[in-house]
């Protein structure tokens, strides 16, 4: 849903003329609260077993809440055994753009590499690939966790769904994605005295 944010920029009384128009914005996806507009929440498959939130306390990759969007994230390990996992919503929009936790300083032994497919509308649209950085800092956050974006899409509903699917130990952390909501302008001419 593209939920618009109005302003009358222009009164020009001597004309009756107005301008009102809708600037583009961001609408915000939480992976836990769901789309600031709607309210609708991804899914996540599978259903059981696999996708933990920040409060999960046994995960051996546990990212500070405070760094993260809205101070929630949703994270999975995934073993081949699984086959496929994934992460699902919708946007109605122009843009799009997916923010992960990165990690980079993982304890001995413990798989923290992230590799993720993005398919939008049914086709693979992109590819993320991370491997623990010792240079970085030990989670990436926000504009440095970007793993993937798309602008100029038609202003219509999108599906995207982020998998990982192979023969290798994944860690895969979702904070949050931006979708960019169209602008549009309205001119209304009116009488004025
Ligand atoms: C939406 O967010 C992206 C990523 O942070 C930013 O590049 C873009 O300028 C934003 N668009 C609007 C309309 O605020
Ligand atoms: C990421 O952005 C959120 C919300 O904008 C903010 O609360 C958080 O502190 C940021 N995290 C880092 C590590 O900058
Ligand atoms: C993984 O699951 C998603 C969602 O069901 C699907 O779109 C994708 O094609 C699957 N990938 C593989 C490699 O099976
Ligand atoms: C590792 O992190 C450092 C510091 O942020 C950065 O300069 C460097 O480009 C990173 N290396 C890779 C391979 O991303
Ligand atoms: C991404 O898709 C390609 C092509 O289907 C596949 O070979 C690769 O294993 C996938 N990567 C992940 C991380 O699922
Ligand atoms: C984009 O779609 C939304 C929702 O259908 C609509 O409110 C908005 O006016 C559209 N913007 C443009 C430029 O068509």
């Amino acid at each position: 849903m593209c939920r618009q944010r109005l302003f009358t920029t222009l009164l020009v009384c001597l004309t009756g003329l107005s301008f009102i128009f809708s600037e583009p914005v961001n609408h915000s996806i939480d992976d836990t609260l769901g789309d600031s507009a709607t309210g609708q929440r991804p899914i996540y498959l599978p259903v059981t077993g696999v996708w933990k939130d920040n409060t999960c306390t046994s995960c051996s990759l546990r990212p500070p809440t405070p760094s993260a969007f809205k101070g929630t994230y949703t994270s999975a390990t995934y073993y081949p055994y699984l086959k496929n996992i994934s992460i699902t919503f919708e946007f109605t929009g122009t843009a799009i753009y997916i923010f992960f936790v990165l990690a980079n300083a993982p304890p001995p032994g413990v798989g923290a590499t992230t590799a993720v497919n993005f398919t939008l509308d049914g086709s693979i649209m992109g590819t993320f690939n991370h491997s623990p950085n010792r240079s970085a800092p030990a989670f990436q956050f926000n504009e440095s966790a970007l793993v993937f974006s798309q602008t100029g899409l038609e202003n219509i509903s999108h599906q995207m769904v982020i998998s990982t699917a192979g023969n290798e130990q994944i860690f895969v952390d979702f904070d949050y994605a931006l979708y960019t909501c169209a602008f549009s302008l309205t001119y209304y001419v009116g009488i004025l005295n």
